[in-house]
């Protein structure tokens, strides 16, 4: 154990993605993504804004590296972006995609800072798209192919791997409620596709297998406390519902190999889907991770639905919490609850925190620093929820800040600032917020850098 409770080797780092910091999409070759076609679609993203340029990363790392080494982070969680390494998805890698990830890692390495990479933070090669996406079951093919070389390209030294994030929101945000790329509307094509990425995970969990590559690898799953507004049966069944479509429906293939029998006899009967052939169940049961990845932000307060859409959750937002600019509850117990809960139900999995962190309006800047104390206050309540959970016994590893800079925050373009770090998007220049400060503190006085 190492100082105040956290153990010596536990991980505090920021997170971020791709397409939301990169920019330069038409440098290195390369290739569209879903997300440039969809950011590009008028009245998709608010105020029009596009990831074309977002906080231009793709040039500016060696600085994003310096503030990381500043605050003494130890870890970055990153993805890699398929259509830079397959433009077209398949085919050949190009050598300027992999070479700009190989300086990134370099650059990461020789500051200290341990890369944790995510293979798919939703920027799917437009390419695939065209063939049906995450719609047709060879996607998933071409997805190990590419996890393989990337795996084969980085494995040297990167040796903490998310297979996929948050496949929720990729299969139904992107094809059932259509805030996301692609923006399709069809409940039993999100259904498929969610059992497709399902599919993908384990066939890149596999490929690491065989890349003969060390390390560990699990998958980034956004999980919410599900909590029942009152203790009515009909308020109970309804958490229990909506459980099963955000959590245990990822949760269980993930960690036990199968699909929750609840969820398949609803999703079977309302949708006929998901198509599931002869070896699937197999192989995902085959390959299990070595870590479970939780993207935390709040709990889920569930009151039974009058619609007959089944999907659609009933969600209670409690009156006297505080709340981000999200409109998302700040609940630091959740994470706590969450937590202890897997780890009763899936066996004591090990885990880390792979996103957590909230968007504030970050308005008051005095002597050049953005005076975020409700960010301050966000963090410390989630870090002392995970310094606690430790001391219950869970195997937490890691935490890991979204974000370091604010960035393209979807559907909700520039408007939503994360960052530990202020993007001026006029300029691209990059300032410190008080959380910055307050979390070298909280790293040094813990013992963590
Ligand atoms: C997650 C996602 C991130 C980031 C964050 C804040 O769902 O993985 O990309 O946008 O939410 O909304």
């Amino acid at each position: 154990m190492g100082i105040n409770g956290f153990p010596k080797d536990f991980v505090i780092g920021t997170a971020t993605a791709s397409y939301q910091i990169e920019g330069a999409v038409l440098e290195g070759g390369r290739g569209a993504s879903i997300w440039d076609i969809f950011s590009h679609m008028p009245g998709r993203i608010l105020n029009g804004d596009t990831g074309d340029i977002a906080c231009d990363h793709y040039h500016r790392y060696p600085e994003d590296i310096a503030l990381m080494k500043e605050v003494g982070l130890k870890g970055y969680r990153m993805s890699v972006a398929w259509p830079r390494i397959f433009p077209q998805g398949r085919g050949k890698p190009s050598t300027a995609g992999l070479d700009f990830y190989n300086r990134l890692v370099d650059a990461l390495l020789e500051n200290d800072i341990e890369p944790m990479i995510t293979l798919y933070h939703w920027d799917l090669p437009q390419a695939l798209q065209e063939l049906g996406g995450w719609g047709n079951r060879d996607t998933t093919d071409y997805f190990a192919d590419y996890a393989y070389t990337v795996f084969n390209a980085l494995g040297d030294r990167v040796k903490k791997w998310n297979t996929l994030n948050e496949p929720w929101v990729s299969a139904f945000a992107g094809h059932y409620i259509g805030r996301h790329a692609p923006g399709m509307r069809d409940a039993a094509l999100a259904v498929q596709v969610s059992h497709h990425l399902m599919l993908a995970h384990a066939k890149a969990v596999e490929a690491f297998r065989q890349s003969g590559r060390d390390g560990q690898i699990g998958i980034a799953l956004n999980l919410y406390p599900m909590y029942p507004a009152s203790p009515s049966e009909e308020d109970e069944r309804a958490a229990r519902f909506a459980d099963g479509y955000h959590n245990r429906w990822f949760l269980d293939p993930v960690l036990k190999g199968t699909y929750p029998e609840d969820m398949l006899a609803i999703y079977r009967e309302r949708f006929n889907a998901p198509d599931i052939r002869s070896g699937d169940m197999e192989l995902i049961g085959r390959n299990p991770v070595d870590f479970l990845g939780i993207n935390y932000y709040f709990r889920k307060v569930i009151r039974r639905s009058e619609s007959t859409d089944i999907l659609q959750l009933n969600e209670v937002k409690p009156e006297g919490s505080e709340y981000t600019e999200m409109g998302w509850e700040v609940w630091p117990q959740g994470l706590l609850d969450l937590l202890g809960r897997i780890h009763k139900d899936y066996q004591d999995p090990r885990m880390v925190i792979t996103e957590n962190g909230a968007a504030f309006k970050d308005e008051i800047i005095m002597d050049g620093v953005v005076q975020d104390e409700d960010r301050i206050r966000f963090l410390q309540g989630h870090l002392e929820a995970a310094r606690q959970a430790i001391a219950e016994g869970i195997r937490l590893e890691g935490f890991y800040i979204w974000s370091l800079i604010d960035n393209f925050e979807w559907a909700f373009g520039y408007s939503k600032r994360f960052g530990i770090f202020h993007v001026d998007y006029g300029t691209l220049e990059r300032k410190w917020k008080k959380s910055a400060q307050w979390l070298k503190k909280f790293i040094e006085e813990n013992g963590l850098n």
